[in-house]
């Protein structure tokens, strides 16, 4: 007789929440130390100190142009993709605004909470916001965007991911369609889109994209907190939110914050080098995943596009319960998953983006976000598949009413 073998279970907790941040790794650690103890000039210091800090920033800046293919001036460094995507938003909003141009903005109903209320927060200043609805997996049509173009429109926003259910926008054939309809207005209709989820899944090539703004947030693509980019294509209209020492070509004043953009750049380079890898890897995992959940849950609602979605995103609803008490279940079986977004999760309520898609209340409340990285393994997938469903049936059990 053979001698069974046992797998080693696996070390405990499992993170399966990478939309909401990653850890740094460890060649960006490398990278930043040195900004972080010795070279501790300030980037606008006129000293040795001052000018190695400042040649670390440029050459951070050229690496992340390169990504983006676009000029190293273009690139504007950021506290994250919140500060990004306000300052494209209020930036170009004012600058069109000042200039005459008009103040209607088109976006759609499934961005983060940073485009939402950036463009809500116009409202007052007069902006009218057109929100366009969604289809039932999150996305929106190339023509749909076209159609919403008008004379007066300032700016169009729309993310290049969902955060939440992870489904991906044709960017490329939105830029298109953006750029025809404004030739024909005979106009130039600046583009933005927050691609803060796609940084390890999709090409970032603003030329390509047909985008004048894109938003990036260092700590999604294993870079450190508090860190972000914002591309600005050079003669797009904008007004810079931070005022102050003039900055980032007078963008964005505030000290740079040297090594934590010396590490975002890096990490930047090195997942979009090694994004072949992370897709096909992610994707399999999640394969594996929701094959094993639905034949235990097949109640199970799978949520976002069935193709058109971030490969490591694996959203579900079930029915009967709450997400949050479910992660809640998770968490003490090791899991760290979420219920939706972590950025809106402080105050839970059901997910805008659920609904937008048509999803019932009941059925959105009852949401889990895993997200998976590279660095997941099939054994702690195949511990999470066990578990989910234990977990559902405890929390639902919980939920009944003592007889
Ligand atoms: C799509 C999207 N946009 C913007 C943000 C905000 O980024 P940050 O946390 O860097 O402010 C997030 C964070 O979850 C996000 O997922």
């Amino acid at each position: 007789m053979p001698e069974p073998t046992f797998e080693a279970p696996p070390a405990l907790p499992i993170y399966l929440d990478h939309a909401a941040s990653t850890a740094v790794r460890p060649e960006a650690v490398a990278a930043m130390e040195p900004y972080l103890a010795d070279a501790i000039g300030n980037p606008s210091a006129h000293h040795a100190a001052g000018r190695r800090a400042s040649e670390a920033l440029e050459a951070a800046r050229a690496e992340v142009a390169a990504v983006l293919r676009a000029m190293p001036e273009e690139v504007v460094f950021t506290s994250g993709g919140t500060e990004s995507i306000n300052a494209a938003i209020k930036g170009v909003a004012f600058a069109q605004m000042e200039a005459g141009v008009g103040r209607h903005i088109v976006t759609t109903e499934i961005e983060h909470h940073a485009v939402l209320y950036s463009a809500q927060f116009l409202e007052r200043f007069g902006f009218e916001v057109e929100v366009l609805p969604v289809d039932e997996y999150g996305r929106v049509t190339p023509a749909q965007v076209a159609a919403a173009l008008r004379p007066d429109t300032a700016l169009v926003s729309i993310g290049y991911a969902n955060n939440e259910v992870g489904t991906v926008q044709p960017i490329a054939e939105i830029g298109r369609a953006v750029r025809e309809r404004a030739a024909a207005l005979g106009r130039r209709i600046p583009l933005h889109t927050d691609a803060v989820q796609v940084a390890t899944t999709h090409s970032l090539d603003v030329d390509a994209l047909g985008v004048d703004l894109l938003s990036l947030s260092g700590h999604k693509f294993a870079g450190p907190k508090g860190t972000g980019i914002l591309y600005l294509r050079r003669d797009v209209p904008f007004l810079e939110l931070l005022s102050g020492g003039g900055q980032e070509r007078q963008r964005r004043s505030g000290t740079e914050n040297v090594p934590g953009i010396v590490g975002m750049a890096l990490a930047l380079r090195l997942a979009q080098e090694e994004r072949d890898w992370f897709v096909t890897r992610t994707a399999a995992l999640r394969t594996r995943l929701l094959a094993a959940v639905l034949a235990a849950c097949p109640d199970v609602h799978v949520n976002g596009h069935p193709t058109e979605h971030v490969p490591h995103n694996l959203h579900l609803c079930f029915p009967e319960l709450e997400g949050e008490v479910l992660v809640e279940a998770l968490d003490r079986a090791g899991i760290e998953a979420s219920a939706g977004a972590a950025c809106t999760s402080a105050t839970w309520e059901p997910s805008h983006v659920l609904l937008a898609m048509g999803v019932p209340l009941e059925l959105a409340i009852g949401s889990l976000r895993m997200t998976l990285w590279s660095s997941t393994t099939e054994a702690e997938v195949d511990y999470v598949a066990r578990q989910v469903p234990l977990a559902v049936h405890q929390v639902r059990a919980a939920a009944q009413p003592a007889r």
